[in-house]
């Protein structure tokens, strides 16, 4: 493999050029690590053509895009380029790697709603995606720009949903691909998306940090394109969960959106969308991005509490929502931003919140993994703290598919979730959640017990 330094496509071409979110400086071309070659930060995508903001073309790309629902054409019936007018753009749209992301539901939560005590709750579902999470909106983008900038290998370290995605769409591209995961911490179905999808994966003894700290080493050795969240072309990718959120609303600006935090990246992307809509005038004002953390890996709220945001605390992290068992997150200084410019604030909840309240959202038959059960757990305290009003309309952002880590789903229902775990015994209110299966002799008169029983 021939060493290479840099990435060989200017950004200019794109359309869109890259910038230092800490001291401004502009690039036409990212270093491997995409990191400000200045001061070491992280880059994003900004968009010269329409950076002063335009309103005059609103109607115009909401009309347009509300059409392409209608054709057949790959690119328009992806969630993702369908909104392509406010991505990077290609040299060539025929090779841009889609496997149909984006395009994914709101569901009405109403028992979840009576539980966080708001009138209405929706959740846009983002677990939804081809490989059961938020992670494909972002990885059609970035590997569209590796395979344009003809890399053969991309590598990712993971809690285990980027690896899934980065494994996929680099399958589908016909790219080799290199998984690095923190051994035993992450869930057994993500890893056997990894191996299914055929990605060189690495177990490492590390936690999710160590893996990135790691591959930071490895892209210096090797041409390699990296696709973590510091790669600013996953998240335009991202970003357009909140404009297809928009499009689903009728335009129409819900008072709060609640999303988990972990490497930082998601709640970065969505807020950029947010501000990107409202200098295009497609919406008036801003909801309120809130972002929630397991408390064991709470480092965003602990900057925030501890350091005014000044500068990021990092914490040794642990949570079994392995999704978000990140103590050190890239896009911290990108997500306070977010939380700056639009009012929202940060939150963290137990392991027992996070179970009761993945268990809640079981129930109004819609599901999700137990980092995205973080969003109902923290509306709870965001209503506790008033910060978020009953009457208010909120949306929560579910970020993976109910299946990804059904060991956990099990272990709750059969009441072994804490077990030998360290963590607080079980609530009380886990009995009236859980939903143990009967083992039956195969009798009918044992199953038309065991309903009469559950119908008492
Ligand atoms: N929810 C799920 C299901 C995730 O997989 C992740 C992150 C997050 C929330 C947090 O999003 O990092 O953008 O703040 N998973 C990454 C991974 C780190 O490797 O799959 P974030």
């Amino acid at each position: 493999m021939a060493k290479t330094a840099e990435v060989s496509i200017p950004a200019s071409e794109r359309g869109c050029k890259l910038r230092c979110v800490a001291c401004g400086t502009e690039f036409e071309r990212a270093a491997q690590d995409f990191r400000c070659v200045n001061c070491g930060e992280l880059l994003e995508v900004f968009y010269p053509a329409w950076e002063k903001g335009d309103p005059s073309h609103a109607d115009e790309l909401r009309t347009l895009w509300l059409e392409r629902r209608k054709s057949l054409h790959a690119l328009d019936q992806s969630g993702v380029w369908r909104f392509r007018e406010l991505l990077p753009g290609m040299l060539d749209w025929n090779k841009v790697i889609t496997l149909r992301e984006g395009n994914t539901p709101i569901f009405e939560l109403p028992r979840c709603a009576k539980s966080a005590g708001v009138r209405r709750l929706r959740a846009k579902h983002q677990g939804m995606n081809p490989t059961g999470s938020f992670k494909d909106t972002g990885m059609t983008a970035a590997i569209s720009v590796a395979v344009e900038e003809k890399f053969r290998w991309v590598a990712c370290a993971s809690t285990g949903n980027t690896s899934a995605s980065m494994a996929a769409y680099a399958a589908q591209a016909g790219l080799r691909s290199l998984v690095l995961i923190p051994e035993g911490k992450i869930s057994w179905g993500k890893l056997s998306q990894a191996l299914d999808y055929g990605a060189l994966t690495c177990q490492l003894r590390t936690d999710f940090d160590g893996c990135l700290q790691l591959l930071r080493e490895v892209i210096r050795r090797l041409p390699v394109y990296l696709l973590n969240s510091v790669n600013p072309y996953r998240l335009e990718g991202q970003k357009t969960a909140a404009i297809e959120l928009l499009e689903q609303l009728g335009w129409s600006v819900p008072d709060h959106i609640v999303v988990p935090g972990g490497n930082l990246g998601n709640s970065s992307a969505l807020g950029k969308a947010l501000l990107e809509m409202q200098g295009l005038g497609l919406i008036s004002r801003l909801p309120k991005v809130s972002v929630i953390q397991a408390a064991g890996a709470n480092p965003l709220v602990r900057t925030i509490r501890e350091n005014r945001g000044k500068s990021l605390v990092t914490v040794q992290p642990d949570t079994m929502a392995t999704a978000i068992q990140i103590g050190n997150p890239a896009s911290w200084r990108k997500a306070l931003r977010v939380l700056d410019a639009t009012g929202g604030t940060a939150e963290e909840v137990s392991e027992a919140e996070i179970a009761l309240a993945k268990a809640e959202i079981g129930s109004d038959g819609v599901g999700c993994e137990p980092a995205s059960a973080v969003t109902l757990a923290g509306l709870k305290k965001l209503v506790a703290r008033k910060f978020v009003a009953p009457d208010e309309s909120v949306v929560l952002i579910l970020t993976g598919h109910v299946l990804k880590d059904p060991e956990y789903t099990l272990k709750f229902h059969r009441g072994e979730l804490f077990t030998g775990t360290g963590y607080e015994s079980e609530p009380k209110q886990f009995d009236g959640q859980r939903r143990e299966p009967l083992i039956l002799d195969p009798d009918p008169d044992a199953v038309v017990r065991a309903l009469e029983a559950a119908d008492a």
